[in-house]
């Protein structure tokens, strides 16, 4: 009996150790923010087109505390906002030619990063109150990445460093 429990005791251990390693895994660096669960399901604050190399569309999503500080244009949003960006490719629709005799319609491709940035203003007070974090393909992006947003968001202080404004 008792080297089979040993066997059980040491399995579980290691299931623990395994388990908690792949939890840091998943977290970015510096800010320590795993993907928020159904993110893909928040509402819609606005959309944008980047140009240039990035070429993509993207939509500019919150979860229901950040959505409601947007719509309301409240300033500074309050802790526990979450404001993300999902962006695809920006594509020509195959159809579009058929459609509208002339390639118009340009659509969302394949999906290419996800971007976050999390309301904490005593954790984050560092960086303005905010934590910021990126997954590719659903693994966080390296640490110098996550060093460049902050002070690239700091343009936007007049407006607690969310660029996009709620399009009604
Ligand atoms: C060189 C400047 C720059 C850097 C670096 C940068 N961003 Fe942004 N970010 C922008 C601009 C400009 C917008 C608004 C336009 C848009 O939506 O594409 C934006 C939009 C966003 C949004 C939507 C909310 C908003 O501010 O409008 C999130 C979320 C975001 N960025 C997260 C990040 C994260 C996380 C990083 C680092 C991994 C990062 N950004 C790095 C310039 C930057």
């Amino acid at each position: 009996m008792r080297p089979a429990f040993l066997v059980l005791a040491a399995a579980s251990l290691s299931a623990t150790i395994v388990a908690s390693s792949r939890a840091q895994e998943d977290a970015a660096p510096i800010f320590g923010i795993t993907l928020p669960p159904g993110y893909r399901e928040w509402k819609v604050i606005s959309v944008a087109h980047e140009a240039g190399k990035l070429n993509d569309l993207r939509a500019i999503l919150g979860n229901d505390i950040a959505y409601k500080a947007a719509r309301e244009g409240q300033l500074p949003y309050p802790d526990g906002s979450i404001v993300a960006r999902v962006a695809w490719s920006y594509e020509p629709l195959p159809e579009s030619a058929e459609a509208f005799g002339q390639a118009q319609s340009f659509v969302a491709g394949k999906p290419t990063n996800v971007q976050f940035m999390v309301k904490d203003s005593t954790k984050y007070a560092s960086t303005g109150g905010w934590g910021f974090a990126q997954f590719d393909n659903n693994k966080p992006a390296g640490e110098a990445v996550h060093n460049a947003c902050f002070a690239c968001h700091a343009i936007a202080k007049g407006r607690d460093l969310v660029f996009n404004r709620y399009a009604p």
